[in-house]
């Protein structure tokens, strides 16, 4: 079964997608025989793009899993390696909530039929807003399938890779919430600066909730500090934010990513990840430090194990920038 992470955050540029593309060019070539699916959740679809899978006009996207229209299976599109699969997102996913608040109203609608078909000899007991609230929660929860619409969806893929990583939108909402429903492990990047560690609360108050309603299994992998560079407002940032990982007994990451001048730019050129392209690259051993840091916490299989890695391409103060 495929272990499945995400990375999550409610705020924009912090660098969920450069993190989840990397990941998954860092696992793809440190376990060469592990087969991976990007499965991308934000309608900008910056992972789809990285993976250089242009989305067809009448092609599914996870706009379609999400709606109920097309399986994982009849999304999923292979990439220029044979090892690493997309599961695409385009801009059809800013419309989700509102034609998912459509699907959910009919839903509604139909239970209460079904309710009043139930009840017809009985109204009384369903005719003020308790009674018919109490004999709803009994026939299902409603917020289940809007927080947890991706349910049950990936189990038929779950066999067929070893990693499935998901890249979310810069929100808590319902993308967000359905993702960390599903996930082993949730890995949460912030930049320290000033808001940035009021943001990591919140996003660990949600992900605790979901636990608790959804995914009991659900880990918090550990908070990564991304875009870092060496300021005094960066180091206090920093300080603040392992004294509260400490205290409440999340696990700080050491693998710090620095901000790159360069790396925006050969990600463009070489049209995918730099940890796939030049494992070598200064930038691109910080994701193969974290990959070490990761699996020593279990983190990157599904019994919480260390695996043994067999490409070790991490080489401490090696290759240039
Ligand atoms: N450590 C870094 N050094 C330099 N540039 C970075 C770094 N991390 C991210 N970036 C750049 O910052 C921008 C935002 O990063 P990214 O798209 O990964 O963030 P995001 O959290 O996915 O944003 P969004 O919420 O909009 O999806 C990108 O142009 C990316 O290349
Ligand atoms: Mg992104």
């Amino acid at each position: 079964m495929a272990v499945v992470l995400t990375v999550a955050a409610n705020k924009g540029g912090v660098g969920k997608t450069l993190i989840t593309i990397n990941l998954a060019g860092a696992i793809r070539r440190s376990f060469p025989e592990a087969k991976i699916l990007v499965v991308d959740t934000d309608a900008q679809g910056n992972s789809t793009k990285s993976f250089r899978v242009k989305v067809a006009k009448d092609q599914n996207t996870i706009y379609d899993v999400f709606m109920d229209n097309a399986t994982v299976e009849e999304t999923i599109v292979q990439t220029y390696d044979d090892h690493i699969d997309v599961l695409p997102a385009n801009s059809d996913n800013n419309y989700l909530e509102f034609d998912k608040m459509e699907q959910f109203r009919d839903t509604i609608l139909e239970w209460f039929v079904s309710l009043l078909k139930k009840f017809k000899d009985n109204l009384t007991e369903i005719m003020t807003v308790s009674g018919l609230k109490k004999k709803m929660n009994n026939i299902i929860d409603p917020s289940a399938n809007y927080f947890n619409a991706l349910d049950g969806k990936f189990d038929n893929v779950s066999d067929k890779y070893d990693y499935i990583i998901f890249d979310t939108p810069p929100e808590l909402k319902q993308v967000t919430s359905s993702v960390l429903s599903i996930a082993d492990v949730v890995i949460v990047p912030y930049e320290p600066d000033l808001n940035g560690v009021d943001g990591v609360t919140h996003l660990i108050s949600r992900v605790n909730t979901l636990k608790e309603k959804y995914n009991p299994n659900l880990r918090i992998g550990g908070v990564l500090a991304n875009k870092v560079y060496n300021t005094n407002l960066h180091a206090k940032m920093i300080n603040a934010m392992m004294k509260y990982t400490n205290r409440n007994n999340y696990h700080y990451f050491d693998s710090e990513l620095p901000r790159s001048i360069t790396f925006a730019d050969k990600l463009v050129r070489n049209g995918m990840p730099i940890t796939m392209s030049s494992p070598e690259n200064k930038f691109a051993q910080h994701f193969y430090k974290l990959i070490i840091e990761m699996n020593k916490l279990g983190l990157l299989s599904k019994n919480g194990k260390e695996l043994e890695i067999p490409h070790k391409l991490y080489v401490e103060s090696d290759g240039e920038e």
